[in-house]
């Protein structure tokens, strides 16, 4: 191993590490994100359990959604996708029938949250 994959390692390694806790601190507040849910009114066009209401059948159901591994069946299923994908969908797949809403970050992140709890 040479001295610059070495440093490689050390300077990197850490830098990882902070990366992966920021992703479980980029999550909001999941019971402010339900709340978010029925104000945007992601419901209809989604079904997604425990949102009054939300039965929507444009949209895929967001049942289990936490468990699938692709988001919209092209981004890898991650929280930073889901935010982006929640806040601009339209920049990750063109063509898609859901619509920009401009949602918050913050709005977005607690969304992701609730979402990641149904699985
Ligand atoms: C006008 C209808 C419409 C509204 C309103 C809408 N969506 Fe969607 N959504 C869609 C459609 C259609 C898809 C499928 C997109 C695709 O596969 O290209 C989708 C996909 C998704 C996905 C990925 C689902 C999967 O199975 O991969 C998530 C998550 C999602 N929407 C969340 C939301 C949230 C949160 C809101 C409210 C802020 C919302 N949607 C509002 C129509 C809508």
């Amino acid at each position: 191993m040479n001295a610059k994959v070495l440093v490689c390692l050390v300077l990197l390694l850490p830098v990882a590490g902070c990366g992966s806790e920021e992703t479980t601190s980029s999550l909001g507040d999941p019971v402010k994100g339900k709340a978010a849910i029925a104000e945007y009114g992601c419901g209809s066009c989604h079904a997604i359990p425990d949102v009054p209401g939300a039965n929507g059948r444009t949209g895929p159901t967001l049942e289990r959604i936490a468990k699938r591994t692709y988001l919209a069946g092209v981004l890898p299923n991650t929280p930073e996708d889901m935010v982006r994908w929640i806040r601009a969908p339209e920049t990750i797949d063109p063509r898609t029938a859901m619509p920009n809403m401009a949602v918050s970050v913050g709005d977005a992140r607690d969304i992701t949250a609730y979402l990641y709890t149904l699985k």
